[in-house]
C-alpha cells in the first residue's frame, strides 16, 4: 500500500469505522440517560446489545468475502477492530443481563443457564468469544503461529452459529429476524466453503504441473 493510502486508512478510515461502531452504545447510552427506551428500558438494553452483538459477528466474518469479491485489500485491515467491537457489544449484553436484568442473583442466573437453553447457548457463544479477544494483538498472533492462531480463530463461525441460534431459540412467535441473520450467516459460510475448495483446487494443478 502506498505511503499515502496508508496514511488515509489511519488517519481516516480506521478512525470513522471506530467512532461509527460506537455509535448504537452512545445511542443507547443517551436513550438511557433521557429516559427514552420505552416501558422497559432493561430488556431494551439488553436486545438492543444482542442485536448489536450478531450484527458486528456477522460484519466481522463479512470482510474476507468482500475484500475477495471487491478487490480492496486494505478492507482486511479493519477486521480485528470490527471483531474487537463484536466483543465489545457482548460485554455490554452479559453486563446487561447479569447486572440489570439480574443483579447478580447467581442462583437465578444458574437456574436460566440450566433451565433456558437460549441462555446455555449465549453463554457458551460468549465464553468462546473470549479467547479470540485475547489472542488478538500481534503479540499474541505471532506467539501462537499463523496456523494455530487462524485455527483458533476460526471457531468465530461456531460463535456467530451459536448467535443465531440463541436468537432463533428465544423468540417464541415472531422468527423472522433470526432467520434473516440465520440466512446471511449461511451465505458467509457458503462462500467461505466455495473458496477453500477453489484454493484447493489451485494447490492441487500446481502441485501437480510441479510433478510432470
Ligand atoms: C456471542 C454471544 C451472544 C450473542 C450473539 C447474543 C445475541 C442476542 C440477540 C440477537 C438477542 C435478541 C435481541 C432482540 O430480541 O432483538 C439476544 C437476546 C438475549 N440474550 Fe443474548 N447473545 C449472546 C450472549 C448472551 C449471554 C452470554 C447471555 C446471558 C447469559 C444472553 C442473554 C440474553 C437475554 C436475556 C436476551 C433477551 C431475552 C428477552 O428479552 O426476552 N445473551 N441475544
Amino acid at each position: 500500500m502506498a505511503m499515502n493510502s496508508e496514511l488515509w486508512l489511519r488517519r481516516i478510515v480506521k478512525p470513522t469505522v471506530f467512532f461509527v461502531s460506537l455509535l448504537p452504545a452512545t445511542l443507547l447510552t443517551w436513550y438511557a440517560l433521557t429516559d427514552q427506551l420505552g416501558a422497559n428500558p432493561i430488556e431494551e438494553i439488553v436486545r438492543t446489545s444482542g442485536d448489536w452483538t450478531l450484527r458486528f459477528l456477522l460484519i466481522t466474518l463479512a470482510i474476507t468475502p468482500t475484500r475477495r469479491l471487491s478487490g480492496f485489500h486494505w478492507i482486511a485491515r479493519l477486521r480485528r477492530m470490527i471483531g474487537l467491537f463484536a466483543f465489545f457489544y457482548a460485554c455490554l449484553h452479559f453486563l446487561s443481563y447479569l447486572v440489570l436484568d439480574q443483579f447478580f442473583a447467581w442462583g437465578e442466573i444458574l437456574k436460566d443457564i440450566l433451565k433456558r437453553p437460549f441462555i446455555t447457548v449465549g453463554l457458551v457463544s460468549f465464553v468462546m468469544l473470549v479467547p479470540l479477544a485475547v489472542t488478538s494483538t500481534n503479540k499474541m498472533m505471532k506467539r501462537l503461529g499463523g496456523k494455530r492462531w487462524q485455527r483458533l480463530h476460526q471457531s468465530v463461525y461456531i460463535i456467530a452459529c451459536g448467535g443465531v441460534l440463541h436468537y432463533l431459540w428465544m423468540v417464541k412467535a415472531d422468527i423472522r429476524d433470526p432467520i434473516i441473520y440465520g440466512s446471511i450467516l449461511i451465505l458467509l459460510l457458503s462462500h467461505r466453503a466455495w473458496s477453500k475448495r477453489k484454493e484447493e483446487a489451485v494447490r492441487r494443478r500446481r502441485a501437480h504441473s510441479a510433478t510432470i
